[in-house]
Order: C-alpha cells, then sequence, then structure tokens
C-alpha cells in the first residue's frame, strides 16, 4: 500500500457533515443529522492531502491507490477491488455513427461482480474499525453478494435482507457464503423499513443504513478511475445507473475533489442518470423539472437491482444531474433486453440487466439529440449479466442440438458453409 498519512495509517477524514444544515458530527457509525435529518457526509482534511499523477502512476491497480480520499483508517483486508477496464467501444462507435465511446466495466470487479465490492470493501472495514461484530444490508441483490463475500472474507456474521423474489443467481451467490439470506415478503423500500428499524434495536453495522457515510465514499473510486483511466480528461457526457441514487453523486463528488487536490482542472462533463421505465422516480423528477421526486410504490420491472421506489439519495442525484447540464431516461423492459444484445454482440460485453437500462438509456438520449453522436460518451456499466440470465430466458433462440455427424452439421447449416470450404 505504500505510506499512510503520518498520523499512524489515519485517513484525512475531518469530521461528518450534514448536507443540509451543515452541522458537524464526530467519526462514528451515524447517518442522519439529530437537528434536521439531513444526510451527514464525509469530508477531508483537504489541505493537507498530497496526492499527484507521479504517485498515482507508482501505486498498484486498485482502489486503494485512491486511499487519501478514502475513509478508512490502516490497511484494507480485501485489497484486489476496483481498478476496472476502462476501454474505448470502436465498434459500437461505428454502430451508431459516434465519434467517441467510452465503456468503464464493474461486471468484472472483484470479489463479486459489480461496483459495490467498491462500497462495501469501504463499509465492512469501517464495521470493523466500530467494533461491531456483525454486518447486514438491505439490497436489490449485487450489494448482497458483496456483504456475503466481504464479511465472510473478515470472518463477521452477515444478515443479509433482501426481497424473497429476487433473481435467483444472485439468492445464490450470497448463499454460497454460509451468511444468513432473509427473503422479505415485499418490495425493497419493505426491506429498507424494517432494517432501519433492527439498527435501531441491535448492534449490528448495516452497511447502507449505519454506516451509509463511509459506504457511500467506495463509490468515489469509480470516478477518480475513469479520470485517471483518461489521463484525467473528463468525456463531455457520463451516463449512470440510479437505483438509491448515491453512485452518480459519488462520481460527481470524486471529480470536484480531483479538482480540489489539484488532479483535475476543470470538471465540464455532464451527468446523465439511467432508471427502468417500470421505476423511475429520479427521472421523472428530472423530465419535470422537479427538485422533489414521488416515490413509487409498486417498481415493475426486469431491473431488479434498480428497482428501488423510494430513493435516498434521489434528491441529490436529481441536484447533480440539473447542475451539470445533464439529463435523465429510462428505457422499457423491451428497449433494456435490446441493449444488452447490442452490448454483447458489438463489444463482447454481457452486462446485467442494469447495464442494459444505462445503455438504453444512452441510446434513447443519442436518438433524441440530448447527446450529440460528435461528442464523447462514457457509459457505465456496473454488474455482469451472468447474474441475470433468468431475465432474458424467453428472448434468447434455443440452440441447435445435431447427432454427432458431420452430415447433421451440414444439414442444419446448408446455407452457410458454401463459403467455408477448405
Ligand atoms: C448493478 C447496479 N448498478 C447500479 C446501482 C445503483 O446504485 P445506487 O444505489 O448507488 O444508485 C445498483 C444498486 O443496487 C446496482 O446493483
Ligand atoms: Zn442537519
Amino acid at each position: 500500500m505504500g505510506k499512510r498519512n503520518e498520523k499512524n495509517g489515519k485517513s484525512y477524514v475531518k469530521c461528518l457533515r450534514c448536507r443540509e444544515c451543515k452541522r458537524e458530527y464526530e467519526i462514528a457509525p451515524i447517518h442522519i443529522c439529530d437537528v434536521c435529518f439531513g444526510p451527514l457526509e464525509v469530508e477531508y482534511e483537504y489541505e493537507r492531502i498530497k496526492l499527484t499523477k507521479s504517485m498515482l502512476k507508482s501505486r498498484k491497480p486498485n482502489m486503494w491507490r485512491y486511499r487519501e480520499l478514502l475513509p478508512i483508517d490502516g490497511d484494507p483486508v480485501v485489497y484486489d477491488v476496483g481498478f476496472t477496464p476502462l476501454f474505448r467501444a470502436k465498434n459500437l462507435e461505428k454502430y451508431f455513427g459516434c465519434k467517441e465511446i467510452w465503456i468503464k466495466n464493474d461486471g468484472v470487479n472483484f470479489p463479486t461482480l459489480s461496483f459495490k465490492d467498491r462500497v462495501v470493501a469501504i463499509a465492512v472495514k469501517k464495521a470493523k474499525e466500530f467494533g461491531f461484530n456483525a454486518v447486514a444490508c438491505a439490497s436489490t441483490g449485487n450489494l448482497a453478494n458483496s456483504v456475503s463475500a466481504i464479511a465472510s472474507i473478515y470472518g463477521m456474521k452477515a444478515f443479509i435482507f433482501i426481497p424473497y423474489d429476487l433473481e435467483p443467481t444472485k439468492i445464490l451467490a450470497s448463499s454460497i457464503y454460509g451468511v444468513e439470506v432473509i427473503g422479505i415478503k415485499g418490495s425493497y423500500d419493505d426491506v429498507n423499513r424494517l432494517c432501519a428499524e433492527i439498527a435501531e434495536k441491535y448492534k449490528i453495522a448495516f452497511v447502507n443504513i449505519n454506516i451509509r457515510p463511509f459506504y457511500s465514499e467506495g463509490s468515489k473510486s469509480y470516478g477518480f478511475e475513469i479520470a485517471e483511466q483518461l489521463s484525467f480528461k473528463l468525456p463531455d457526457h457520463i451516463v449512470v445507473p440510479m437505483a438509491g441514487g448515491s453512485l452518480i453523486t459519488k462520481i460527481w463528488k470524486a471529480f470536484q475533489e480531483f479538482k480540489t487536490i489539484g488532479l483535475l482542472k476543470e470538471v465540464d462533463t455532464k451527468m446523465y442518470g439511467a432508471q427502468p421505465e417500470g421505476c423511475a422516480p429520479i427521472v421523472n423528477a428530472v423530465k419535470k423539472g422537479l427538485a422533489i421526486f414521488t416515490p413509487v410504490k409498486e417498481p415493475k420491472t426486469i431491473a431488479k437491482s434498480l428497482a428501488i421506489g423510494n430513493p435516498p439519495d434521489g434528491y441529490y442525484a436529481a441536484k447533480v444531474i440539473r447542475e451539470s447540464g445533464g439529463w435523465a431516461e429510462c428505457p422499457s423492459d423491451q428497449e433494456i433486453i435490446s441493449a444488452i444484445k447490442i452490448l454483447a454482440e458489438k463489444e463482447g460485453i454481457f452486462t446485467e440487466t442494469a447495464g442494459g437500462v444505462t445503455f438504453g438509456a444512452f441510446i434513447r438520449l443519442l436518438e433524441s439529440g440530448k447527446i450529440s453522436k460528435s461528442d464523447s460518451v462514457l457509459i457505465s456499466l456496473t454488474g455482469n449479466g451472468l447474474k441475470t440470465q433468468e431475465a432474458l430466458a424467453e428472448y434468447i433462440p434455443p440452440i441447435k442440438i445435431i447427432e454427432p455427424y458431420v452430415e447433421r452439421f451440414e444439414e442444419a447449416f446448408k446455407n452457410d458453409l458454401a463459403k467455408f470450404k477448405q
């Protein structure tokens, strides 16, 4: 990891601060201001942080290379998280007639193939620092997988709360770790409300409730990587999936912090939020020009990982979109599937339904002219298609099954084979 700050491996965190009334709080497992009920956010001693491009060059390719801007003390146990591929999507550029398309793919993140590994790597470490012996989460699936895996590595007890009807693969990919997986008869919002009540009563670190201010900071590493991997020149547009609305705000915070410490000159990227049509509270608010969103009571979408009807950071996500000059879109289930297929066929990436939402939103934004084909755009893929196969099953043609004879093969491909003759 290289050298930590001189205060004995302590982070550069200054305090927690209420996003609304700006009241300062000590570093503790709390998440809401007791005066105005605003959310608390981590603040750093920016003036003390010295982080240069050459320092970064010498560090390992994982999220801890940005440790000065992350809120953990001492060294993490789970190292190889982050620094996922960011590449130019030439085939897509050709297909859509666009000048510059970039993809950042957290579908190959470690250990559980989604961007949630970033937030959980911070949250579980922080839970340990605060003296918790048990961690928990309210999840739409990916967070469940990540908490299960990382809590196991730390040897902590884990309670995983999910809507009972999630994709079977997502459930299995939590249960495999031998943790307590609890399916709740209700929507994600019911799961979250239940967890908030349990967190009041028991000494359990709910990563996205009482540890939330620290947890959400992990998402900044996705933004830091975008900046660094693009040689500190941000694209004109970035399209980001939204569920609770945290990731998009933290990518934005990452850019602002890089500017504060002198690693970025300007931040003039426009931020675009994507949600599925069947659960699009933030997108609807942005489109209507409203600051406040109306919660969706009964989400109905194949993109279950984004099905949060009452997003905790929805207000701030809409604000980032507005302030950056971006926009928001919400593709239908059909568009999500078609987007997943285009990505697979053109770039070899099998993204999850959330990626289909993001890419589907990008296609809509291109078609409506909100994103110009002559600009540069980055598409944020955050999960892996192998976890949401059920959503696609009925749209993928069945395979050809034949007897093991050359003649059968020739019969099956009569029209194609002439051009491959030796
Ligand atoms: C694959 C994937 N992408 C994006 C998100 C959205 O993250 P956020 O809740 O920070 O908006 C989630 C949330 O569960 C997710 O699972
Ligand atoms: Zn407050």
